[in-house]
């Protein structure tokens, strides 16, 4: 049979108004929709196609199995919350294809990108990541505490705006304390530091505080922490408060 196509696609943190324009058009010509299944429940049912939900650790598997059926000459889409490259399915799907079945190599295969949830959550907040940063995924899955120590370590050093996601292990719930017992030890207490939780959906709920107040159980799995540089600024304009990066920032 000849082969088909994979799209991976990025639906944004979460309202359909944050989806990009090309996004509709291709999920309504897939034959098949494959996806976590909170995510796949974004995506308008169509009649006739496919949809194949997933468990949320059982990446590698819906890359095999979406790469299985666009060998076989199926259009499939392979959905992700946010942007598909940061912490998500493009990875996944490169694995498989990296070192999987020879037949896969000829699927055509395009990478659609999404609004991440640090962009989403910045853009509420201000602009937080308006000087160098980076991010951090403190989840525990497929890297141990002491390679997120290090890389915390390393951000705290280089004075980064930190955007850190999967801040909730419901395998090592204390891990996101132990993060802030490091961040403390490292970071002025004054930091700003802004939870940003379920950002674009009616459930919203931000949060600024500084690293010394900060409760470390605000943070659950819908939830992206920035942690700010020495520069990061807060400041109230008609009644709201803001935090923003300057773009200037220096060296300490
Ligand atoms: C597996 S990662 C996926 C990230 C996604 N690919 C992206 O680009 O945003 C899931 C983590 O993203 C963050 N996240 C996703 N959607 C969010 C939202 N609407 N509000 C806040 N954080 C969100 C949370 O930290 C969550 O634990």
């Amino acid at each position: 049979m000849s082969s088909g196509r994979l799209d991976i696609i990025g639906l944004g943190p979460g309202p359909e108004r944050w989806l990009t324009m090309e996004t509709p058009a291709i999920l309504a010509l897939a034959t098949d929709v494959i996806g976590y299944g909170p995510y796949l429940d974004r995506v308008r049912a169509r009649a006739g196609q496919k949809r194949h939900a997933s468990d949320n650790r059982e990446e590698l598997a819906r890359a095999y199995n979406a790469l299985d059926l666009a060998a076989d000459g199926a259009h499939v889409a392979i959905v992700s919350g946010g942007d598909p490259g940061v912490f998500a399915m493009a990875a996944a799907v490169f694995e498989a294809l990296e070192t999987g079945e020879e037949k896969w190599r000829e699927v055509e295969i395009a990478v659609h990108p999404g609004v991440s949830a640090m962009l989403a959550a910045a853009a509420r907040l201000g602009a937080p990541l308006g000087h160098d940063f980076c991010a951090i995924s403190l989840s525990d899955n497929l890297k141990p505490w002491s390679v997120i120590e290090q890389r915390l370590r390393a951000a705290a050093m280089g004075d980064f705006v930190m955007a850190l996601y999967n801040p909730a292990s419901k395998a090592r719930p204390d891990l996101i304390h132990d993060c802030f017992a490091l961040l403390r030890e490292l970071k002025a207490a004054e930091t700003i530091v802004g939870f940003a939780r379920a950002v674009g959906r009616p459930d919203e709920k931000l949060t600024l505080t500084t690293l010394a107040a900060a409760d470390p159980a605000l943070a659950d799995m819908s939830t992206l922490v920035l942690v700010g540089s020495h520069a990061t600024r807060s400041f109230e304009a008609r009644g709201r408060r803001w935090i923003y990066t300057p773009r200037g920032s220096g060296t300490r």
